[in-house]
């Protein structure tokens, strides 16, 4: 069941990336990792759910959020530091932020590609 309903969000988020979301220009200055994460971000799918610019869309926005306190369902908060970060993108059920009515797929990633990742995220305040 579970992993339907992963292959659906799949399948929905290539939609979205065939549909055009990705842009070729960010809108704003990155550091060298950082635009190395904002492409992977393009290329594994992520930005078909957070942005092509870290605007949010069925994901959470990235914009602000490093370094901002998130709710989580089944109520607490997390301040989303490094850490929470990474956790968020390498195991994405660890955490769930509270409202959402997606559920955010896994991903296979490279250890710099989430290390690029995070410097994204972290640039995107
Ligand atoms: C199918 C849509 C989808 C895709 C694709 C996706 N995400 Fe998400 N992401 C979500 C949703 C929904 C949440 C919020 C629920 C949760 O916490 O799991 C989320 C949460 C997050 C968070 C925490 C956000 C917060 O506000 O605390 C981060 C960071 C994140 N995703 C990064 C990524 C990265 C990096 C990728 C690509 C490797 C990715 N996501 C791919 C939907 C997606």
């Amino acid at each position: 069941m579970t992993k339907r309903i992963h292959h659906l969000m799949l399948g929905l988020a290539a939609l979205l990336v065939l549909a055009g979301c990705g842009s070729a220009e960010p809108d704003r200055d990155l550091s060298p990792q950082a635009a190395v994460g904002r492409e992977v971000a393009l290329d594994k799918g992520c930005a078909a759910c957070h942005g092509a610019n870290g605007e949010g869309g069925v994901g959470p926005e990235w914009i602000g959020l490093a370094g901002s306190t998130v709710e989580l369902e089944g109520g607490g908060a997390v301040v989303a530091d490094a850490a929470y970060l990474r956790r968020s993108i390498v195991e994405p059920e660890a955490e769930i932020v509270a409202g959402m009515t997606v559920r955010m797929p896994v991903t296979e990633l490279s250890a710099s590609d989430v290390d690029a990742l995070v410097a994204y995220i972290e640039e995107l305040s």
